[in-house]
């Protein structure tokens, strides 16, 4: 028998990574306020997303998922916005091209604030302070007074996320998605790019698609969908109080859904069935992801499936694996067995970002570009050897020129880490290797591609 669930039902569970508010009567005033303010996402969106990861669970669509791993006030800037947003319409170009298939385009943006932390505090020179959990909780200054959780902090990200997904809405809807536009851009990158070379092939194929299409009166002036898109934001849910304040029941199906964003996702570190986040999420009908650490076993994962996709809804679920490239062959087999042995219905993602996170000698947190790809290019092997659709990737990324993450066409080194190391939390790809690594994935969905129609073809399908 399903328990009964209402937004606040999480209250009553064990839950991990709690900020210490001090003041819980302002805490419940800015929920109380947050409560009646507007949806930040329409119910119908939710449907239509979930929709469109159903065709990804099918294999018949990619899920291209990407953005900052933490935003911050600070970098709240609508250059920042449309940079991001110009390099990943790219990587989409690609992966689209090479996939011959629709590409889910779901941003972490508008709304990915707060972090899970491995720690409740964090020692410097002998200092101990509360761990920066996000800038909607307290702030990343290294001070007693930053480190304080804000429930202020909560309406400005609030407001954050909504300016943020005005300008991202009318960038995909008011023109500047045009794939004439973002053509001339991947062009522009592989021209510039020290690897462009091995780029050329599949830049010059999707330019003589266009121009065959723009010869047959295929074009943007004649045709809607090629001026336009669809985009998505998704987030961490891992502030419930804010989440629950965000909590609606859509008027057309008196279903209840997050507003605060299309698609939430449980982080690896809170995804313990018994606990809160769990029982938030299960009663959301959006779409939603969990991620899958090294620590998930078969069962395990199973367990959540009932819980979380209990009818067994395509679309609903997305898993989204994060072993680090060499764990991959150890535990991503058996989690496709169990799904695949009970018959559920899932998008399998590959999040290469956060089982790759190592301490470069000069001290900065990294990622080395080879084990990033190098994630992806298991994920995508195992997926072959099991008759399965690795569905998607989930990246940390952004537009600007940073040197957070090693490697890549232009060989970021450990030494350049202190150039433009500017991430509020983990090490994001910059514009150029999250181009590049489109390029690659786009090598590996081609070849994944064509191995699944040749055993349609075999099968007589
Ligand atoms: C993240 O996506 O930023 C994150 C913290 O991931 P995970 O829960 O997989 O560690
Ligand atoms: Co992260």
């Amino acid at each position: 028998m399903k328990t009964s669930w209402k937004p606040d039902s999480w209250r009553s569970k064990p839950i991990q990574q709690v900020p210490d508010y001090q003041d819980p009567a302002a805490l419940a005033a800015v929920e109380g306020r947050l409560s009646s303010y507007p949806p930040l996402v329409f119910a119908g969106e939710a449907r239509k997303l979930k929709k469109s990861l159903a065709a990804v669970a099918r294999g018949e669509s990619f899920l291209l998922q990407g953005g900052d791993c933490a935003e911050s006030f600070m970098e709240h800037h609508p250059d920042n916005i449309r940079d991001f947003f110009r390099v990943f319409l790219q990587m989409a170009v690609v992966l689209t091209f090479a996939g011959s298939m629709p590409v889910v385009k779901v941003g972490r943006i508008a709304g990915q604030f707060a972090k899970p932390r491995s720690a409740p505090t964090e020692t410097i020179n002998g200092v101990e302070l509360p761990s920066y959990r996000g800038d909607n909780i307290n702030g990343i200054e290294f001070t007693p007074e930053a480190r304080v959780p804000d429930p202020r902090r909560i309406e400005d990200s609030y407001r954050q996320a909504a300016a943020t997904l005005n300008l991202l809405r009318a960038f995909a809807q008011g023109g500047y998605a045009n794939l004439e536009h973002v053509h001339q851009w991947m062009l522009g990158f592989v021209k510039d790019s020290p690897q462009g070379h091995h780029y050329q092939e599949i830049a010059d194929r999707i330019s003589e698609s266009m121009a065959f299409m723009r010869a047959c009166g295929v074009d943007p002036d004649t045709t809607p969908s090629l001026r336009s898109t669809d985009f998505f934001t998704s987030h961490e849910a891992l502030l419930l109080g804010y989440e629950q304040a965000m909590t609606r029941v859509d008027s057309t199906t008196g279903d209840w859904y997050a507003t605060s964003g299309h698609m939430l996702w449980i982080g690896d570190r809170t995804r313990q069935p018994d606990h809160a986040h769990v029982e938030y999420m299960r009663g959301v009908k959006n779409p939603i992801g969990l991620k899958c650490g090294p620590s998930l076993t078969g069962d395990g994962l199973l367990q959540l499936i009932d819980l979380l996709n209990p009818d067994n809804e395509p679309g609903r679920l997305t898993l989204i694996c994060r072993f680090g490239a060499n764990k991959v062959f150890d535990h991503l087999p058996q989690l496709i067995r169990a799904v695949e042995r009970e018959g559920r219905s899932v998008v399998w993602s590959c999040d290469p970002m956060h089982g790759n996170t190592i301490k470069a000698s000069s001290g900065y947190k990294t990622r080395p570009f080879d084990l990033i790809l190098q994630e992806v290019k298991s994920f995508f092997d195992v997926h072959q050897g099991e008759g399965t659709f690795p569905g998607g990737i989930h990246i940390e990324m952004t537009g600007k020129n940073v040197t957070e993450c090693t490697g890549g066409a232009r060989a970021i080194t450990d030494e350049d880490l202190s150039d433009r190391y500017h991430t509020h939390c983990d090490p994001r790809l910059n514009a150029d290797q999250a181009l590049e690594l489109a390029f690659l994935v786009a090598e590996l969905l081609k070849t994944s591609r064509q191995g699944v129609v040749q055993q349609r073809a075999v099968a007589g399908l």
